[in-house]
């Protein structure tokens, strides 16, 4: 028997609802996209998006059902982004579930949006165990070890900005528009790594990031630029912050594949669209002949509801229904969530 589960996704700026196939195909995915609306503000508003997807969750959902020629009947269960994200927003995917599930007497299933994130690449390619997650996305930077499915182990995390964030604060200096991260990973196609920017490696054993301090070498270099009369080249500033990040995340992710000898490396998040990452990490796993290096295709890097459908199936079948009260949950931890499934937490 096939099993078709509902996916809802409203933590951010993308109002989104998908159906996915036994955890694997996709059947239908609609996402409408709010970026025109916080592009004038330089990032989102959240007051702002919570509007938006109230306005469009009813559409997304009636589409994502035409798309795929079904109904509600035809559905397992419902899967729904219960956090991390902007509480606001997440309440508007969290009712909208919560209503059809109760109204059709179907399963409610809460997703943790990194969790997601990571499933979106099953959409792809079957995951093979052990397997290590780099997830890169705005509010993320993390490398997770998974054992077997549903099962979280966190072995390094940014301590201060996530990789996207520091992408779209340097683009916010350098004048481009929200989200940064796209323009300078295609400045930095023609530019040259011409400025030395720092590499934060931290303790030599440590898989943990921090980009705060790139961060403000580059807006302290633009700003002493710009005080001195002088011009700098942007695709050269894009290029060596692009060399900077893609550098550290590399290495890091190299080290934790052979020290933790996984069979697969996938990269998940928005920054996993980054053509610097993808090209650097297939150069680098190229040699490390028995490790699957494996990458979402754009449309799935960014988020949408099938990756929330795909995680979904997972918690279904180990049966890690939620109740009624099931609620947005903005700080949403991935051990909390795990709490439910296996949780460990290694540093
Ligand atoms: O996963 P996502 O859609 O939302 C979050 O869950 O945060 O990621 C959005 C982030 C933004 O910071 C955006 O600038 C970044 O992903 N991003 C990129 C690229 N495409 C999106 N960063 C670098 N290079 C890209 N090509
Ligand atoms: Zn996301």
């Amino acid at each position: 028997m096939n099993e078709y589960i509902l996916g809802i996704e409203t933590s951010c700026d993308e109002t989104a609802a998908a159906i996915v196939k036994n955890g694997t195909e996709i059947v239908s995915n609609v996402v409408a996209s709010q970026i025109e609306s916080h592009k004038r503000f330089g990032g989102v508003v959240p007051e702002i998006a919570s509007r938006h997807h109230v306005e469009q969750i009813t559409m997304v959902l009636e589409e994502t059902f035409d798309q795929a020629k079904m109904t509600m009947k035809d559905i397992d269960a419902v899967a729904v982004t219960e956090g991390p994200g902007l509480v606001g927003a997440l309440l508007v995917g969290v009712n909208a579930a919560k209503g059809l599930a109760y109204a059709h007497q179907k399963p409610l299933l809460g997703v943790h949006h990194i969790a997601g994130h990571i499933y979106a690449n099953r959409l792809e390619k079957e995951f093979e165990f052990p397997l290590l997650a780099l997830v890169v996305s705005g509010g993320h930077t993390e490398l997770i070890l998974m054992k077997t499915h549903g099962s979280f182990e966190i072995i390094g995390e940014t301590r201060d900005d996530a990789a996207g964030e520091a992408y779209d604060k340097v683009a916010r200096t350098l004048n481009l528009p929200y989200p940064g991260g796209p323009k300078i990973d295609q400045l930095a196609q023609t530019g040259e790594a011409t400025i030395n920017f720092p590499r934060a490696w931290l303790e030599e054993d440590s898989f943990d990031f921090s980009f705060s301090g790139l961060k403000s070498a580059v807006i302290n270099t633009l700003h002493n630029a710009k005080q001195k009369g002088e011009t700098m080249k942007q695709e050269d500033v894009a290029a060596s912050f692009q060399a900077s990040v893609v550098e550290v995340l590399t290495e890091k992710t190299v080290k934790a594949a052979k020290q933790y000898r996984v069979k697969q490396v996938i990269v998940a998040g928005g920054v996993a669209a980054n053509q610097g990452l993808r090209t650097t990490l297939q150069s680098k796993f190229q040699l490390e002949k028995e490790i699957n290096l494996f990458f979402p295709p754009l449309s799935l890097c960014t988020d949408n509801a099938a990756m929330i459908a795909a995680a979904g199936s997972i918690a279904y079948q180990q049966g890690h229904k939620a109740n009624w009260e099931l609620n947005a949950n903005a700080g949403l931890s991935l051990e909390k969530y795990t709490q439910r499934q296996k949780v460990i937490h290694s540093k």
